[in-house]
């Protein structure tokens, strides 16, 4: 017994800081953030360097397709190692500056994500898919890479998201970790429970849309066009009775659910002035966060930080609409106020995850994803 003791006590005294490089591209599909991480034994991670690295156009334009579902099983499986090449390119870039790391973790490129508890014939409908396929990151830049983590928490019972709520509770205390990505998501790490998460709604995928239909941009930069409009407060109700925003965490969305036809369907509704459209979509985000709160976080905790992080938290309009929206006492911060890089915030977290997988150390947080156990996930390529 006492030699068990002792294996277990050697093992953990012998974890070692590693360098990791995390690779991620996130549901806006705005670029491939690489990051050259150091993790340390204690769960800290130091960024060295990060990059954003553009898709291909027409790499990016395929994605979108595939969102859509109006790619062919062909395109799919090309495009899965396309994706996997970007991604080495990424890697390879940093490699070029400061040589390997000791491994990549890929989190890759969501394509699909269907967190439902479905049943077809008795047969489980869960599923997710992320694509960039490994082996060609690992044969591109010689390292061993982790991937595919959202499956294993998926098969353990969860909804295999959010996952960046594993490093926001040892990164953070008592706070409300907020990501306005194209999906927004919430980490609660608070004294006064355990940690939970959710995807509070639609981040900016409507504003991008809209802002790209109407504008001919990608995003709204600063949030300068949702400046110029007003919010269409009926409108605004009405996007608001969505059942989604009133079901319990854990819950998770996505691109499936905030879709084109989505999209389509509330502008028929929509006020005639597109700022206005761009203004009130900007207000939904932050008003469902706002609302998130008041229904699920303030009643199960005392909190007084939000740490406001993703592309959202440059859009300035966005963080006005918080302000407003959120209660007074709720101090706004940003990830940089902790030392952490917002821009590179994701691929660091992807870079703690490899590392547990290295070492075997659960990596998912049943609380936040509503998995039965807690569970290794990623699997690895060499
Ligand atoms: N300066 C900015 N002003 C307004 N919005 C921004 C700005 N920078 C980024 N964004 C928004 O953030 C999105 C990207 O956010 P990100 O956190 O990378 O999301 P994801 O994880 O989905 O890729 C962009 O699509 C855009 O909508
Ligand atoms: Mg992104």
């Amino acid at each position: 017994m006492l030699k068990a003791a002792e294996g277990i006590i050697k093992i953990m005294e012998e974890k070692e800081p590693k360098i990791i490089i995390g690779l991620m591209s996130g549901t806006s599909c705005d670029s491939i953030d690489a990051g050259l991480c150091e993790v340390f034994p204690d769960m800290s991670v130091k960024l060295i360097q990060g990059i954003n690295h553009p898709y291909p156009e027409h790499i990016r334009a395929k994605i979108f397709s595939a969102f859509r579902g109006e790619i062919s099983i062909k395109d799919l499986c090309q495009l899965n190692f396309a994706v996997g090449e970007c991604f080495a390119d990424a890697a390879n870039i940093l490699i070029g500056e400061f040589g390997k790391p000791d491994l990549i973790s890929s989190h890759g490129q969501t394509v699909y994500h269907y967190p439902y508890d479905e049943k077809l014939d008795g047969l489980s409908l869960k599923s997710t898919m992320q694509i960039g396929e490994s082996a060609i990151i690992a044969t591109k830049t010689g390292c061993p890479v982790v991937s595919n983590y959202r499956e294993a928490d998926i098969a353990a019972g969860g909804q295999g998201a959010p996952l960046v709520c594993f490093a926001d509770e040892k990164w953070f205390k008592n706070s409300l970790v907020q990501n306005i990505g194209g999906i927004s998501n919430v980490t609660v790490v608070s004294d006064d429970c355990a940690t939970f998460g959710f995807d509070t709604g639609c981040g900016n995928i409507m504003i991008d849309w809209c802002t790209q239909k109407f504008f001919g941009e990608k995003y709204d930069k600063d949030g300068e066009i949702a400046s110029e409009g007003k919010i269409c407060e009926s409108w605004l109700d009405c996007l608001l009775q969505d059942e989604y925003y009133f079901l319990e965490p854990p819950k998770t969305t996505g691109r499936e659910y905030f879709s084109n036809k989505y999209i389509e369907n509330i502008l028929k509704t929509a006020p005639s002035e597109p700022k206005d459209v761009i203004a009130t979509l900007t207000a939904l985000t932050a008003k469902t966060i706002a609302q998130a709160y008041e229904r699920f976080v303030y009643p199960a905790c005392h909190v007084d930080t939000a740490i406001i992080g993703g592309g959202g938290a440059y859009n300035k309009t966005m963080m006005k609409f918080l302000r407003t929206y959120l209660p007074q006492r709720i101090e706004l911060k940003t990830h940089e106020d902790y030392g952490i890089s917002n821009n590179f915030k994701e691929v660091m977290a992807f870079a703690l995850l490899g590392y547990c997988n290295f070492y075997n150390i659960p990596n998912n947080l049943p609380s936040c994803t509503g998995a039965k156990k807690r569970v290794v996930m990623g699997k690895v390529s060499k």
